[in-house]
């Protein structure tokens, strides 16, 4: 037998591996988990009944189209089922479409620090990622995203509002960059937590779709809708990115457990806005109870918050940790730590208290 392992991609070598947010330690003292942006609310008793009758025949294939789910995002978003995608999570129709732009040689353009997933997508389509820093206020610098941008370029992520720092990026801005792309180049809003969005400034991606051929919208069933464990996601795009999406897919890639929970959560939708908007009112109450502990806090649009912590990231993510949360550290930069049900929240927000006491 040979010695010799099977060639891999050369590009594979280096990849950073995602990390998910660390549960909350079984059977220690009372542990919410606040390190991945979840909701944490339980399914809708509806949504619950829809997904296990649809366990009931787990023996066959799901719909490989989501003609349901389909056509139920048509009707809502008022778009063609042809400008529509579906995909194993928002993360997963990403991947899809660097698959469908890039490779070797091409470059993608991405705010940094953005979501953790793009660098680690782009570099297994073999293209180069472009970061482009956050500006000090921790927000998205489009012009200089602009300006990054050559005859290389395939792919940019825009991820509004931005994770970890919840920051957004409003109307004029994102319209004078989107002006600035070359219409060759593909735009992907990434708008995963855009239910949580109350700044009315703040455009909605789905009106720029329609305006602009080269932009693409990515949503996920995942955050507001509570359907994280599902794996739903999925794109509006013109033709051909969405023709492009389709070939992409993996066959059957979307169970039908999933695609019948979203069609569920769509029709609960009320009911599910509900919840975000007790998520938001929680969001006002921790940044404020923040600032007036003294920490500086960016404007948050998201189901989470970020405190910029540098050196002291580790420290501060142990001594939640102690207090009975579990919250996301970025070594050496800091501390995304997700809006949760109240009582988690008043745990977090007494052990930042503690931790500011210290410094
Ligand atoms: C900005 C952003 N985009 C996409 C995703 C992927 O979500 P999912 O694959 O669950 O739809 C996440 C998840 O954390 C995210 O933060």
């Amino acid at each position: 037998m040979s010695e010799t392992s099977p060639r891999l991609r050369a590009e594979l070598e280096g990849i950073p591996t995602y990390k998910p947010g660390k549960p909350a330690a079984a059977g220690g003292p009372v542990a919410y988990k606040l390190s991945s942006n979840e909701n944490p609310y339980p399914p809708l008793p509806g949504v619950m009944e829809t997904a296990i009758a649809a366990a009931g025949s787990f023996n066959r294939y799901p719909d490989m189209a989501c003609t349901g789910l389909m056509n139920e995002l048509a009707e809502r978003f008022g778009v063609p089922v042809s400008h529509l995608a579906t995909g194993t999570g928002s993360v997963g129709v990403a991947q899809q479409l660097l698959q469908a732009t890039s490779g070797p040689g091409d470059e993608v353009i991405y705010a940094w620090r953005s979501f953790e997933a793009y660098p680690i997508i782009t570099q297994i389509s073999g293209a180069t990622s472009v970061q482009v820093p956050l500006t000090e206020g921790e927000v998205h610098d489009l012009d200089a995203m602009a300006d990054a941008v050559t005859e290389r370029t395939r792919l940019i992520f825009v991820c509004n509002p931005n994770n970890p720092t919840g920051t957004v990026v409003r109307r004029a801005e994102l319209e004078r960059f989107l002006d600035r792309v070359p219409s060759d180049v593909l735009v992907v809003l990434d708008e995963a937590y855009r239910e949580f969005i109350r700044d009315p400034e703040v455009p909605d991606g789905v009106e720029i779709y329609r305006e602009r051929p080269n932009v693409c919208v990515l949503r996920t069933f995942s955050k507001a809708y509570g359907l994280a464990g599902l794996r739903v996601g999925f794109a509006i795009a013109h033709e051909p990115v969405a023709a492009a999406l389709r070939k992409t897919a993996v066959p059957f890639g979307v169970s039908q457990l999933a695609q019948d929970a979203a069609v569920a959560s769509l029709r609960a939708e009320d009911e599910l806005l509900g919840r975000v908007g007790s998520l938001v009112c929680e969001r006002k109450r921790v940044v404020e109870a923040l600032r007036a502990q003294g920490w500086v806090v960016p404007e948050t649009q998201a189901n989470f918050v970020w405190l910029r912590l540098g050196e002291r990231t580790a420290e501060f993510a142990a001594a939640c940790e102690q207090a009975g949360v579990v919250v996301r550290p970025f070594p050496g930069e800091g501390v995304r730590v997700t809006v949760g049900e109240a009582e988690a929240n008043d745990i977090f927000v007494h052990a930042a208290e503690g931790f500011r006491k210290g410094l």
